[in-house]
């Protein structure tokens, strides 16, 4: 796991909507797994900039998105379909066929999860996942206790046992490459835990040290709770400039 800690939030935001906008320009039909939550709002706000003034296209990307809620329609304000069509889709030049979310009113739920495994893989599978983490180490909806090797499938949240349909902790480590965002004190002891605890489905970002290329980026505040920070810091100031070109950090 390459751990970057950045000095502000702002950063955090920028480096991220940075590296997803150079994978675009590199590759336009770059597959994109994208994600919900306030630490991603600024990220899409700077890619709909990115659009707007210098004509970043998303013409040919295709994207996946984590999760949804299930009994709740695209139109519906909860939804995260609302959420990214608010936020990204609406303000910029996506193709409504090559945009994917879960349909939380599908009739057989098993079939639509199948579905939507089936339609990353014909896409050629996800290039670049964005992620954030819950306080409590989760990943998409994949909550404490869910199966490392999980696909995509309906989950009841502990909280006010609602139904969701998530990706799995095993679709998001076939992403050729993961981007987790983490940012403020409250996320400090999910980022510890994510990087430095143990492998266990009771943190599921902790699966993540199993994937081969992860970047974190992290302010000081969501590092200040990780062992080795100098040692991060250390390996990123020592990075070679090719690796830093290939990585856009
Ligand atoms: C929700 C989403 C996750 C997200 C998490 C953290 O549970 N399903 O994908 O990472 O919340 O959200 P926030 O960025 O608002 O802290």
């Amino acid at each position: 796991m390459e751990i970057v800690i950045l000095p502000s939030t702002r950063e955090v935001h920028a480096t991220a909507a940075r590296i997803i906008a150079a994978l675009v320009r590199a590759r336009p039909s770059a597959v994109l797994g994208l994600a919900t939550g306030v630490t991603q709002r600024p990220v899409y706000e700077e890619l709909v900039r990115l659009h707007r003034e210098e004509g970043l296209d998303f013409s040919g990307v295709t994207t996946f998105n984590l999760d949804e809620f299930a009994g709740i329609g695209r139109d519906h304000p909860d939804s995260y379909y609302h959420y990214m069509n608010q936020h990204l889709f609406r303000h910029v030049n996506l193709q409504a066929d090559r945009v994917h979310i879960p349909d939380g009113l599908a009739a057989d739920v098993d079939r639509e999860c199948r579905d939507y495994e089936a339609a990353i893989s014909a896409a050629g599978g996800i290039d670049l996942q964005l992620l954030g983490i819950g306080e409590d180490g989760h990943i998409g909806f994949n909550e404490p206790t869910s199966s490392l090797g999980s696909r995509t499938r309906m989950k009841t949240l502990a909280p006010g046992n609602r139904h969701v349909i998530t990706m799995g902790i095993a679709t998001i480590l076939q992403a050729r490459r993961c981007l987790m965002l983490a940012w403020g004190e409250r996320k400090q002891v999910a980022v510890a835990r994510m990087v430095e605890g143990p492998l266990t489905a009771m943190v599921p970002a902790s699966a993540l040290q199993l994937h081969p290329r992860t970047t974190i980026l992290v302010d000081e505040l969501a590092a200040a709770g990780l062992e080795l920070i100098d040692y991060y810091r250390e390996v990123h100031r020592n990075k070679p400039a090719w690796q830093r070109e290939r990585d856009g950090v």
